[in-house]
């Protein structure tokens, strides 16, 4: 069974040590629903003040909600919509203070003050990087998400997106 101890120390080090159990957690396992899944249940618990931590997929048109922790979500994000759209898009990590200031920002919780939205990319067949979805957080606090989260949450994404390469001893 896993356990998640308490995070210690500054943020870098709470995240360096959040990002030892995401590793620890997905070890082994390759399925994207199931990894997705444990990992935002983990990162939902470990953090504070967040009201959504979860994935959106892209099935090669749009962003299709995945595994989440938090309300029922909007299903269907197109491209050229919203602050995941703007991520999976510009293959940058968003981070909006406001959501409130950011008139394209779909509310799928009435709650969410701020947002961190990163990109997932990983090679496909041919070796070229590949939209695959994003990681999206949001908080009921405006502001939530500074660079040292930012920093912190791309680094949980990439342990993601590791987890699901044949290469990395997984499966
Ligand atoms: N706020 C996002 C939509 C997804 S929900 O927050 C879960 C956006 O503007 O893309």
């Amino acid at each position: 069974m896993f356990t998640a101890s308490s995070l210690n120390g500054n943020k870098a080090e709470q995240y360096a040590q959040l990002a030892e159990q995401a590793r620890a957690l997905l070890a082994g396992e390759r399925d994207r629903v199931a990894n997705a899944a444990n990992l935002s249940a983990l990162v939902y618990h470990a953090l504070p003040d967040l009201n959504w931590v979860g994935f959106y997929f892209y099935d090669g048109r749009e962003l299709v909600v995945g595994p989440f922790q938090g309300l029922p979500a909007c299903v269907r994000i197109p491209l050229d919509r919203g602050v995941c759209g703007a991520a999976a898009r510009s293959g940058q990590t968003q981070r909006v203070e406001d959501v409130h200031a950011v008139p394209d920002h779909i509310a799928c919780d009435a709650a969410s003050r701020s947002e961190l939205v990163v990109p997932l990319f990983a090679p496909d067949a041919s070796g070229n990087d590949a939209l695959l979805g994003v990681f999206d957080l949001d908080s009921p606090v405006p502001a939530r998400f500074d660079v040292e989260d930012q920093r912190g949450l791309e680094s949980i994404a990439r342990e993601f997106v590791a987890s699901l390469d044949s290469a990395n001893g997984n499966g």
